[in-house]
């Protein structure tokens, strides 16, 4: 089949990203322009219109007019998702050889861009929930306790990343620690990909706190995954006194292509807009209390959803009657259910913005006729988290190890050996080996135990530095 034809088919119940659910919550003036006549949109920077990174047109107007809506200093659109601004942040805060620290769930955005610049990712370990697999982001208490071993260890670094909330919805009050980091005038980097509309002023739905409202220097959200742009859309907001906005734009520009889509560039502005507006907040408060009730009358009927703090995240504990939710997405798209992200423990659903009718009950009935069916059955959990110290540092450069002559050995025959392989289950898009980390014997059996769940993506060879 033709790319085309495959992208007008019908896919069943959606429950994936975009969150504008296939068109179902497309804000009016997106639809109104896709009605046009097709291709009239097509633009290029011509000087009404301007880019990103341009001074003056219609782009850099809109900008600047949303970056005071939001009580940010800048903000800049973008058309190769988090993703392309992520990096581009990444190469702002931190000079070639300078350090910055993360936590280990970092979306592998952040370390491709590491790679790019020269910079060393500082890895800091995260709580773990055993009887799932997921990571959540640290608690104040926990971050102290990771600053005090950098210290103790005399470790420096010149920036922080942070990940709130994760894919699955976790999250975490992060003020008091941007607070702590901002004590050593360090700027912060957020990436709130899965957190847009948690910037929009719906105080009495107790979302969690943005980001923006935490004093992050830089924050970056994904406007097709948590918010209404079409895919490919995404804004990076500046704040504070920490960053020059001249070296944020350079990288940007840097990254960026020099023909942005016009279309794309629209549709940043109206997923912003709805998020402020009177129709679009209404909309928002809407979707928030369905999904709210959809969860709690699930629960009640026995379907093990778990808690995060996304609400428009459903998160199916699948391994809690020992399926692999890898598995359990098969069986579902075979049945035309289309879930967001399959890992070991779990299936997550994205409810987006669009309306699910008659969901309860689908979801109710397939729960039970999967429990009754004969998939596959494990011995899960518990998970084990990987075996990895409070703070993980490379051996070797990160772009060293990447760009060093590498050969391929069985995983089994690994040990005391420097990756030079990146390897990162996608989705979530986390990584569990690194280019330049030398390769321990309790790790490499760790991995070799993950592939009973990933075996898709954990490969019993990797490529090693010779
Ligand atoms: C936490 C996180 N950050 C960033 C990204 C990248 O987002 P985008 O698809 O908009 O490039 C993802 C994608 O899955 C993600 O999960």
């Amino acid at each position: 089949m033709r790319l085309p034809q495959l992208l007008s088919l019908r896919r069943g119940k959606n429950l994936f990203l975009p969150a504008h659910g296939r068109g179902n919550a497309l804000t009016m003036e997106t639809r109104r322009l896709l009605r046009n006549k097709p291709g009239v949109w097509d633009l290029p920077d011509l000087p009404e219109v301007g880019g990103p990174t341009c001074n003056g047109g219609a782009i850099m107007k809109s900008q600047t007019e949303f970056a005071e809506v939001f009580g940010a200093k800048k903000c800049w659109y973008g058309v190769n998702g988090a993703t392309g601004l992520l990096q581009s942040a990444v190469l702002a805060i931190a000079k070639p050889k300078q350090a910055i620290l993360m936590p280990c769930n970092v979306h592998r955005s952040v370390l491709q861009a590491c790679i790019l610049g020269d910079i060393t990712p500082l890895l800091f370990d995260l709580p773990f929930l055993e009887d799932r697999g997921h990571f959540c982001p640290p608690s104040f208490a926990w971050f102290q306790k990771v600053l005090e071993k950098l210290k103790n260890e005399n470790i420096s670094f010149s920036a922080v990343v942070l990940t709130n909330p994760t894919y699955q919805g976790y999250s975490e009050d992060l003020e008091p620690l941007i607070k702590e980091i901002h004590k050593f005038k360090m700027p912060v980097l957020v990436d709130e990909a899965h957190g847009t509309y948690f910037s929009s002023p719906l105080a009495d739905l107790n979302l969690p706190k943005s980001a923006l409202n935490a004093g992050a220097d830089l924050v970056v959200h994904s406007l097709h995954k948590s918010a209404l742009g079409l895919g490919q859309t995404a804004a990076l907001w500046l704040q504070g006194d920490i960053l020059d906005p001249i070296i944020v734009e350079r990288s940007i520009a840097l990254l960026q292509t020099s023909s942005p889509s016009a279309l794309l560039m629209a549709s940043c502005e109206s997923a912003l807009y709805e998020l402020f507006s009177i129709s679009g907040r209404r909309n928002l408060r809407n979707s928030i209390e369905t999904a709210r009730e959809l969860v709690f009358q699930l629960r009640k009927e026995g379907v093990p959803l778990l808690e995060t703090q996304d609400p428009l995240k459903l998160v199916l504990h699948t391994s809690s009657v020992g399926i692999n939710g890898i598995n359990a997405d098969d069986w579902l798209i075979n049945r035309r259910i289309i879930a967001e992200l399959p890992e070991p423990g779990t299936l997550t659903f994205c409810l987006g913005f669009a309306r699910h009718r008659g969901l309860r009950s689908l979801l109710k009935l397939t729960w039970d006729k999967i429990v009754s069916s004969n998939i596959e059955r494990n011995s899960f959990p518990p998970f084990t988290r990987p075996p990895s110290p409070l703070i993980k540092t490379l051996n070797t450069s990160l772009l060293e190890s990447f760009k060093a002559d590498w050969e391929i050995v069985p995983l089994s025959h690994s040990v005391g050996r420097v990756s030079s392989d990146f390897i990162s289950p996608y989705p979530p898009g986390i990584a569990i080996l690194l280019p330049g980390e030398k390769l321990n014997n309790e790790f490499v059996s760790w991995m070799i135990d993950q592939r009973i769940f990933w075996p898709e993506q954990i490969p019993s060879k990797i490529k090693v530095v010779v």
